[in-house]
């Protein structure tokens, strides 16, 4: 069952200043993977194909496994990069939406394109995640 991941903020305006409450918040992290609006485009096998990763865009995937969700940044062809898809804050899982990956958490931004903090607060910029592109498919390697 998929929990919601509410920002602080709006945990605040809504939730008393309880151990429940608490609790709440102490809930997003990276053991929610999947919540919220993240929507990942989920790898059968460990592996998507090439097909399936937009030239150009940021795509966020899910490889499955120990935090699964991956950024995939393809230029054109083979050109792509890897960024972890969690917040360095505090490990929620990154959502991609219109100009920034963001974080539902608290509300970090990083950009789509190089990882890097857009807003806080996170202060540090997505960890690259070695991935393999051979025989038209992305996968990690592991
Ligand atoms: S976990 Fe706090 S901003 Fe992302």
């Amino acid at each position: 069952m998929e929990r919601p991941c509410l920002s602080r903020r709006r945990a605040l305006g809504m939730v008393p200043l309880t151990a429940a409450g608490m609790g709440a918040l102490a809930a997003c992290g990276p053991e929610d993977e999947g919540f919220g609006d993240a929507n990942p485009v989920r790898a059968e096998d460990g592996a998507i194909s090439l097909d399936d990763v937009p030239e150009n865009q940021t795509t966020l995937v899910n490889f499955g496994g120990q935090q699964p969700f991956v950024a995939l940044v393809r230029g054109t062809g083979e050109d792509i990069t890897a960024f972890s898809g969690y917040c360095t804050h505090n490990g929620c899982a990154l959502a991609k939406e219109q100009d920034e990956l963001h974080c539902p958490c608290h509300g970090s931004g990083f950009d789509p394109s190089t990882g890097e903090v857009l807003r806080g607060p996170a202060s540090t910029h997505l960890p690259t995640v070695p991935i393999v592109v051979e025989n038209n498919t992305v996968r990690r390697d592991r």
